[in-house]
């Protein structure tokens, strides 16, 4: 390797700065190196927009060995796979994807398995709105999943989020550290890409923090929200901060409403690092959408918090200080999410 050129192989595009991205992959093809997390199996169930695009970043990224696409419709997964597995020469992968129609053993052993399956929202639909159909969807996928993978971590996309991961955590029976849902990684993106707008600075340099459900009761927390450190509240006025606040709770709903139906760039690379943290046991601290057992003064209910996440799964729940306000919005929030989760209970008949 060249004196001084700093290559860093391990490093995945998307990640890395442009100038990074140059360099790093003719030189890891130079040097005969690869991303691979070596012997790693990921499979994503559904190959809609959003699992597409999951898979899509899995493999460009070399997140896994293998990577499989699963879909109920016929051919619907292999052609979807095929394509990505044709970008392999171009954007320069290793990681073999491949697609299966419903045929679990396909995804025997798998360490991660991202469940995107279900319908989306449609113009005027809450996430609330698809809980029968999207409920026994989950529940069937959940079972084969643990048939063919007992021992994987289980990352749940479908919609309504917080309750289908509840869902997945009840039919798998698998602890709660690896079962959890992608919510957090997303809306904490989308409110970081609106303050890089108005800001007009680079998006990688604002961090931010959100809790409670996958819905309009979520908590974005400006007091833990900073730019490069420095926290935003400096940077902007209150009036704009508040109005990015409420753009982002209804950022899924913005797009739903440009689109016909839900967003899916996001949510599928969203997903997608949440996979590497754990492949790559990289410990990032996310906001995802987990088991509360008291953290927060909340109990039996799916939402958002802080953790680290590592090759365990959820290792830990981060419980920072909230003031008396913040910690108002988290119980709504987790109220909310309590009343569907009932619902399910009800659809499962499990006694209050
Ligand atoms: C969204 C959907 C995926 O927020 O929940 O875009």
């Amino acid at each position: 390797m060249p004196p001084g050129v700093k290559v860093r192989c391990s490093e995945r595009s998307s990640g890395s700065a442009p100038a990074d991205l140059l360099l790093s992959r003719p030189f890891c093809k130079i040097l005969n190196i690869n991303n691979l997390s070596n012997a790693m199996k990921v499979t994503v169930v559904g190959a809609g927009n959003v699992g597409a695009t999951c898979a899509d970043a899995c493999a460009r990224w070399e997140l896994a060995n293998e990577v499989v696409l699963l879909d109920i419709k016929e051919g619907f997964a292999e052609g979807k796979s095929l394509d990505i597995w044709q970008t392999a020469p171009i954007s320069l992968f290793d990681s073999r994807i491949t697609g299966s129609t419903n045929d679990y053993s396909k995804t025997a052993n798998s360490d991660v398995v991202v469940i995107t399956s279900g319908l989306p929202r449609k113009p005027g639909m809450s996430r609330d709105d698809l809980i029968a159909t999207n409920a026994a969807i989950v529940k069937s996928v959940t079972e084969n999943v643990v048939k063919h993978s007992p021992n994987a971590i289980i990352i749940v996309v479908s919609n309504p989020l917080d309750v289908m991961t509840y869902c997945a955590f009840l039919t798998s029976k698998f602890p709660a550290n690896r079962v959890f849902g992608m919510a957090g990684i997303l809306d904490t993106a989308r409110y970081r890409a609106f303050l890089a707008t108005e800001l007009n600075v680079s998006p990688k340099d604002i961090q931010a923090v959100l809790m409670g459900g996958h819905g309009d009761t979520m908590v974005p927390l400006p007091r833990y929200t900073t730019v490069g450190g420095i926290p935003v509240t400096e940077l902007i006025a209150e009036d704009k901060l508040n109005a990015i606040v409420e753009r982002t709770k209804k950022g899924g709903g913005e797009i739903v409403n440009l689109l016909g139906t839900s967003a899916w760039y996001a949510p599928g690379t969203a997903a997608a690092q949440m996979v590497e943290a754990i492949v790559r046991d990289q410990k990032r601290v996310f906001p995802c959408c987990v088991w509360l057992q008291g953290e927060y003064g909340l109990k039996d209910v799916y939402m958002g918090a802080p953790v680290i996440l590592g090759r365990n799964g959820v290792e830990r729940i981060i419980e920072l200080k909230l003031t008396k306000e913040e910690q108002e919005l988290c119980n709504a929030s987790a109220k909310a999410v309590k009343e569907v989760m009932d619902v399910l209970d009800k659809m499962n008949n499990v006694p209050a």
